[in-house]
Formats: structure tokens, sequence, C-alpha cells
């Protein structure tokens, strides 16, 4: 049996909560940073994420009904309590009780007999911040009611299963952030392909940093985001059909971003765009195409340990997502342009954008310098509450989500 350390402050909350007998199992569920490949995953085209190490950790014990009870230690999150099944009603939109019941009712529809938990759960993420704080609870949350239930699952039908199931919320995300939560390995990044979905780890050269430095302004992803996220999804199917039309005559074959991308280079597209495409639509579809070359391009960099190349990419994707997504912010911004100043390879938004975090990449030793301009130029002016190192950290690449036993 692995031993680990269980934060005392959950486990206090665990008995003040639900008393003895004590928690069986620990999840750790880690949070994620997406070095390239922003808003593409919906379209289906490859992107490369990385678990950090900081997680959604949760103490659970098994119950012998169908009851779900889970307290956080979140400020203003509170304890939330449901009967698991094949239907269950959803809280208010914007309630975090629905990532629960988000990745209950998907397994309670797959697996039978399944009984109930009650866990205490807190974060060392920061919450809607663009690193996946809720995927890390949806994929947690699935592990805890599988390890509960003493069932095991396989990393990847998981991931895709939960892709689904967290559409429960109202955002209709791609895979990427289940994928790499439930299936990272530790010291790579991953790349992961779609339809169907692969986790191909890509180690991560032991000399590159990455910085990750909230804005301090929050990416609601089932909040004001939401709709704009759900829009962009929309609009990259627009712009695909339009296309599509134009290039078929009139007809369609039913391409998908990934097919015209392997009979078409990114910059025949961005042409073709030109020609087919108006406004918004034009401008969404330039990225999606020249994001996804971008990936390609950072894989290859980041296997050759060439991080001058792979820091180019990651700028400009933010210069895409900037000025032709349009989910950036006047923080995101000036975080990216702090961090090129202090001599950084490379900085993007990451994530969904709309606030949130950037991230940027040095080499260890330029490190410090990129962090010090980050603290003096931009959180030493505006004082954000609680410690600097909940705002402006490094992410190391660590390992998927994973289920500790308890001894008692
Ligand atoms: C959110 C979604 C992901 C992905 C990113 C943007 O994190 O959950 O599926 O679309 O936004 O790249």
């Amino acid at each position: 049996m692995q031993s680990v350390h269980t934060p005392p402050e959950l486990r206090s909350a665990f008995d003040a909560h639900f008393g003895t007998p004590a928690p069986a199992l620990f999840v750790l569920s880690p949070g994620r940073i997406n070095l390239i490949g922003e808003h593409i995953d919906y379209n289906n085209l490859s992107v490369l994420p990385m678990a950090i190490g900081r997680h959604v950790r949760l103490l659970v014990r098994p119950r012998a009904d169908a009851r779900v009870r889970i307290a956080s230690l979140s400020a203003g999150f509170g304890a939330r309590e449901f009967l698991l099944g094949r239907e269950i009603p959803p809280y208010p939109v914007g309630d975090w009780g629905n990532y629960v019941k988000a990745a209950v009712q998907a397994l309670a529809r797959t697996h039978d007999g399944l009984h109930g938990f009650d866990a205490a759960l807190d974060s060392t993420l920061p919450v809607a911040a663009g690193l996946s704080s809720s995927s890390a609870l949806v994929i947690g949350v699935a592990l805890a009611l599988l390890g509960a239930n003493g069932r095991t699952w396989d990393a990847v039908a998981l991931a895709e299963e939960m892709a689904k199931a967290e559409r429960y919320t109202g955002t209709q995300g791609g895979g990427m952030d289940q994928a790499i939560c439930a299936g990272a390995v530790e010291g790579t990044a991953s790349r992961v392909d779609f339809a169907p979905l692969r986790i191909t780890p890509v180690p991560v050269p032991t000399d590159w940093r990455f910085v990750v430095a909230h804005s301090l302004s929050r990416a609601e992803k089932s909040g004001g985001a939401q709709a704009t996220y759900n829009r962009r999804t929309v609009e990259c199917r627009e712009a695909l059909s339009l296309v599509e039309t134009r290039l078929t005559r009139g007809g369609s074959s039913g391409r998908g971003y990934r097919e015209l991308l392997a009979t078409y280079s990114a910059g025949e597209l961005v042409e073709i765009g030109e020609q087919v495409l108006d406004g918004d639509l034009r401008k969404r579809f330039r990225h999606v195409v020249t994001e996804a070359d971008r990936v390609r391009r950072a894989e290859v960099a980041l296997r050759g340990s060439d991080l001058a190349t792979f820091g180019t990419l990651l700028s400009a994707s933010h210069v895409r997502l900037r000025d032709d997504y349009e989910v950036s912010s006047t923080a995101l911004d000036e975080l990216v342009a702090i961090a090129d100043a202090a001599g950084a390879a490379g900085a993007r938004l990451t994530g969904a954008g709309m606030g949130g975090c950037i991230i940027a990449t040095a080499p260890a030793r330029d490190v410090e310098g990129v962090l010090d301009h980050l603290r003096t130029e931009f959180y030493v002016p505006r004082a954000p509450a609680g410690p600097l190192g909940d705002h402006l950290f490094l992410a190391d690449p660590a390992g998927g989500a994973r289920v500790v036993e308890l001894g008692q």
C-alpha cells in the first residue's frame, strides 16, 4: 500500500462533516496548463497540454446507499448532497455542484450497482483561473466514485466519457482538459489527439521552466465566459461549413478541420478563408488553422529541446488569440508584454482566456528575472489579497489523477 500524507485541514473537515469511520481513499486530480493549441480541441485538432502539481483533492469514504455528500473547504462553496442515479436534476446554472453531478450521472449510466460516497474536497489550484479546476473536479469525483465502489478504469476511456459528461454543466467544451487530467505522465506534456482520443507523452526538457501568472480576473467556465466560449464553437462550425461549401462547389464532403489540414497547408487555408469568409468568421478560421500548424511545429521544437522556436510559437499563438479569436483581456496582454520584455522565450494566455492566466516559458537560468518583473510590474501595484504564490508560480510537469488507498 502506498503511504501518503493527507492534508490535516482536509482530514479535520472530513471529520467535522462526516464523523467516523475514517475516510478510506485520497484522490488527487491535477490542473493543467495548455502549452499550445488553444480553442481547437473542439474542432478535433491536436493540442499540447501539461498537467501541473496543483490539485483538486478529495478524502473519500464509501457509503452503502445511493447518497453522495461532498463538502468543500473553499470559501463560499459549502456542501452538496444528492442521490446517485441515471437522471440527476441539476443545480442552478453556475453551481459548482453540477460538476459533481455531471460525473456521477454519467457513471451511473454506464456502471450498474454503484453506491454513493462522502467526501471532503479542497483545491491547491486557483479556481476559475483557466487552469482547469472544473475538469479536475469532474475527474476527481469520477475517481472517487469508482474507487469507492472498487471499480477500475482506463484513463483514456474515462477522459472521453467525462468530456461528454461535463456538458451537463452547459459548456460545449472539447476534451483536452479531461484527457490531460486523467492521462498525464510525470515529466512530460502530452499531445492529445481527438476522435478517437489518444494521449502521447512528450518529455519536457528538464531545464525548461513554465511560469503561471494570474490576471486577477476570473474566467468562469460556467459563468460569463460560457456564452462567449459556446459562441466560438458555433462560429468555428459556420466558418468550416462555408469553406467546405466553396471547396466542394456547393456540395459538402463532410470534412472537418483535420481533413482540410491534411489536404491544404495552413497558409493555403488562410487564403481560402480570405476569399470565402468575412469579419469575425474569417478571423476565427485564421486562428484555428494557423494554431493547428503551430501545435505541430511546437511538438517538433519540444522534442528537439528548441526553446527559442517553441517560445516564438507560443507568442504567435497569443497574438492570434488576442486579435483573431478575441478571447484575451487587457490584463492578460499586459502580463504577456511584461514576460516578453523580461526575457521570456515566449508567453501566451492559457486555457479559454477571457481572464485567467498566462504562461511564460524561459530557460531555468532566466526564469528568476521573468518572475521578478511580473512581481514588481504587475502584482506589487495591484496588491492582490492572499499570498503572491497563489497568483504567480512555477509549474512542473506532473502525473495524472490518482486514487490512494489509506491505511486505517
Ligand atoms: C477550456 C475547455 C477546453 C478547451 C479550452 C480552450 O479549457 O474546457 O476543452 O477548449 O478551454 O483551448
